[in-house]
């Protein structure tokens, strides 16, 4: 039903397309032809003629196709529609790109052939890990995407060593709740449905509300016990993402992340996202932005380079690079929770600056789980929409979401997107198999005094009861063993 559904919406969408293009050019021919004294009348008519002109000749052609019968026929007009799909998809849809753990920033150097998987496995096992500061940071994290979250929908999602049932009430607002039934212990999300904007639980019935967490109702009986309840997170839905506020020490939220107005009022549009699993600590991650001496290493060759750190230096690529200008600082006063990378990237072709591929970024890490990252170019204006969410001690989700002016091609912010995820990719190779430094030997210089002050920065997000790789260890809250 729902490919149908997208099928019928991808049909519309396309001929509004044409209709569109076709209109421009009329537009374009319009003033053109206008300029050579050809009344407006006639350039309408000779657009309706050519339209018909080709509808005609397209029905002629598949009728001639259908008529031959020739099994060749067939799969020739197979091939050609799935041909139009493909680029459909490619211009028009948004973009889903998601690599699992073990399928980026890995390398393989033994004698025998191991596959991704266990190649990942091995590196989990076998690395130091390091003196890591705590794993699980205080402040909001996205749990999903808003568009993964239909009205009346239940996702199960395991995050920041919490089990946790995401659910959209019949109103349209997004709850997250404790996942487990406080009645026999059933999983909400697991078979859980949603009734006005209250989950209810698959085993008993038991209904749990998504503000409070009270239970509201027991099929059973009328008398409902007080201690009858789940936990109920802070939810903010935001920016395209449901994210909760996580806080070891139970306080409330100190600040909320911003808006981007222009995507609450519509004016910038969803044009896809990426989705990858690192295997580090959380804070490398941020740490990347602070630390600018790794920008003419990582970052420096043509993504056409790819993204294998063993090959993207390679001479053939030399041709092109990248450059990139950075600077990071942390703000001041109620918004200290927020550091601000600035980046401007160029390209050089041959040694020539081509100025009109010139990008500015701005991105700001409000707290440890969102990076607000808002780009300007010649094509485009729009944000990338980050989110980084533990989901084990040492393997972090991160999304990109990418928006866009409503009225910029999807296929230039998607190719935007694009890049960004090779360079992150590139990235991924050195923090899924490095040791955290706690105590690191520094170089004099500007950039590792930068590095420094970011970890001085970050230490805010940690509290007296942040969870340790050891204190999971020994909490023994799963049978991960
Ligand atoms: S376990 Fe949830 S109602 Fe019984
Ligand atoms: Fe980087």
């Amino acid at each position: 039903m729902a490919k149908t559904t997208r099928i019928v919406k991808m049909t519309i969408k396309t001929i509004l397309w044409i209709l569109l293009i076709n209109l421009a050019g009329m537009m374009v021919s319009a003033s053109v032809l206008e300029n050579l004294k050809v009344p407006l009348l006639e350039v309408g008519e000779l657009w309706l003629t050519a339209t018909q002109d080709l509808l005609n000749g397209m029905k002629n052609g598949i009728t001639t196709l259908i008529h031959d019968c020739s099994i060749w026929s067939y799969i020739g007009i197979v091939a050609l529609a799935y041909l139009v799909y493909k680029v459909y998809l490619l211009l028009f849809a948004p973009m889903n790109r998601v690599r699992l753990l073990h399928e980026v920033g890995y390398c393989d150097d033994s004698y025998h052939k191991q596959s991704a998987k266990d190649v990942c496995n091995t590196v989990k096992k076998q690395r130091r890990v390091g003196d890591c500061p705590p794993c699980y940071p205080n402040g909001w994290f996205a749990v999903i995407d808003s568009h993964d979250l239909k009205v009346g929908a239940v996702k199960n999602v395991s995050c920041l060593g919490l089990n946790l049932a995401v659910f959209r009430g019949e109103d349209g607002r997004a709850h997250v709740v404790d996942a487990y039934c406080p009645h026999l212990g059933a999983h909400l999300a697991v078979g859980g449905t949603v009734v006005g904007d209250c989950i209810q639980c698959p085993f008993h019935g038991w209904e749990f509300n998504g503000d409070t967490g009270k239970c509201t109702r027991i099929p059973t009986t009328n008398k409902i016990p007080d201690v009858a309840r789940v936990k109920a997170y802070n939810t903010l839905e935001l920016n395209g993402y449901v994210n909760i506020w996580h806080h070891a020490e139970g306080s409330d939220p100190t600040w909320t992340p911003p808006e981007f107005e222009e995507i609450t009022n519509g004016t910038w549009k969803y044009r896809g996202r990426t989705e990858h699993y690192v295997n580090a600590h959380i804070e490398e991650v941020p740490e990347n932005g602070a630390d600018l001496a790794h920008l003419p290493l990582i970052h420096q060759p043509l993504i056409v380079a790819g993204v294998d750190l063993r090959y993207c230096y390679s001479k053939i690529w030399n041709f092109g690079q990248h450059k990139w200008i950075a600077n990071w600082e942390q703000e001041s006063g109620p918004d200290f929770h927020i550091g601000t990378l600035t980046l401007q990237h160029s390209l050089r072709l041959f040694g020539i600056k081509l100025s009109m591929l010139d990008i500015k970024v701005a991105a700001r890490q409000i707290g440890p789980g969102l990076v607000y990252m808002t780009f300007n170019s010649m094509f485009a204006r729009g944000a990338f929409v980050h989110s980084l969410t533990p989901v084990e001690p040492l393997v972090q989700r991160m999304i990109h979401q990418v928006w866009c002016e409503w009225y910029i091609p999807p296929i230039i912010p998607k190719f935007f997107l694009f890049g960004e995820a090779m360079m992150i990719e590139r990235d991924m190779m050195i923090w899924n198999n490095k040791q955290y430094n706690g105590r690191p030997v520094l170089a004099k210089s500007k950039e590792d005094a930068l590095i420094q002050k970011h970890r001085r920065w970050y230490s805010q997000f940690y509290s007296e009861n942040s969870p340790t790789i050891e204190s999971i260890a020994k909490s023994k809250a799963t049978l991960d063993w």
